[in-house]
């Protein structure tokens, strides 16, 4: 089975009403060109935006008739709207058609303090509405030069896989392998590197559910660009990748996807 690549663009706290809109009339422009060029465009790849939440209604406006997906960077932890001032529910990013949400990012785990569990929480409320969670998972730079990189992530995947919610049956998620030294620093992970660290991924899900394993889209995040997507994307076992940075602009972010072909 050949998984499609998901070129996924994460804005972080990027954007105006006003640079949104030249963003999305470019993305769609370039992306119809692209469309054009390979004629199974679509067949290869899905392209997504995650767009800071107050943006998604307009993300939704200029994407929902195109080919291209959106979501946000996160939902709160709470399963039912009511009492929770400023959260914004699973539900709510449902109403404006969200297909994926951003889970576990290690800046809101360094930066907010959020934990495994907590962001076990906001997986399973995700997977009930029916929301693809992209999860987020990454070791720092420590801990990768005490060779403890995959214990690490390893540890991060078990707060979702031991948890008695997570269905083994349900391929509706997609993990995200970020290491936190590589993100924002413009030093991607070298190939070898992500490939040992996705193949082991691919092996613990395999563990899980030889099905599973297949479905599962594992992305690569942390300093992708247009000139090193090339090596990176097309490396078995990554799936696609995260981007921040280069997804700010829709020429550089539509170049990292050309890299597939
Ligand atoms: P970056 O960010 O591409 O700017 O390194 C990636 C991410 O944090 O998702």
């Amino acid at each position: 089975m050949t998984r499609k690549k998901l070129i996924a663009g994460n804005w972080k706290m990027h954007g105006s009403l006003q640079q949104n809109e030249i963003f999305f009339k470019d993305l769609l422009s370039m992306s119809e060109n692209l469309s054009k060029k390979y004629n199974d465009f679509y067949n290869h790849l899905e392209l997504s935006l995650f767009v800071p939440s107050l943006y998604l209604f307009q993300a939704q406006n200029f994407l929902a008739n195109s080919a291209i997906s959106f979501g946000t960077q996160n939902v709160s932890n709470q399963a039912e709207n009511g009492a929770f001032t400023g959260e914004i529910s699973a539900k709510m990013l449902k109403d404006f058609a969200a297909k994926y949400t951003i889970i576990g990012h290690s800046e809101r785990r360094q930066l907010l303090g959020e934990t495994d569990e907590f962001i076990a929480e906001k997986f399973f409320i995700l997977q009930q509405n029916d929301i693809i969670p992209i999860l987020c998972i990454g070791e720092t730079q420590k801990e990768y030069e005490e060779s403890r990189g995959i214990a690490v992530i390893l540890q991060q995947l078990n707060a979702i896989f031991a948890n008695p919610k997570f269905d083994k049956n349900n391929a509706n998620f997609v993990i995200a392998y970020e290491p936190i030294w590589a993100i924002g620093s413009g030093l991607a992970a070298t190939p070898e590197q992500v490939q040992t660290t996705h193949l082991a991924i691919r092996k613990r899900l395999q563990e899980l559910n030889a099905d599973l394993a297949e479905k599962v889209k594992i992305l690569y995040g942390g300093s992708v660009k247009p000139e090193n997507s090339k090596q990176l994307l097309n490396l078995p076992n990554v799936d696609g990748a995260l981007i921040g940075g280069a997804s700010l602009k829709a020429n550089s972010f539509l170049a990292i996807a050309e890299s597939i072909f």
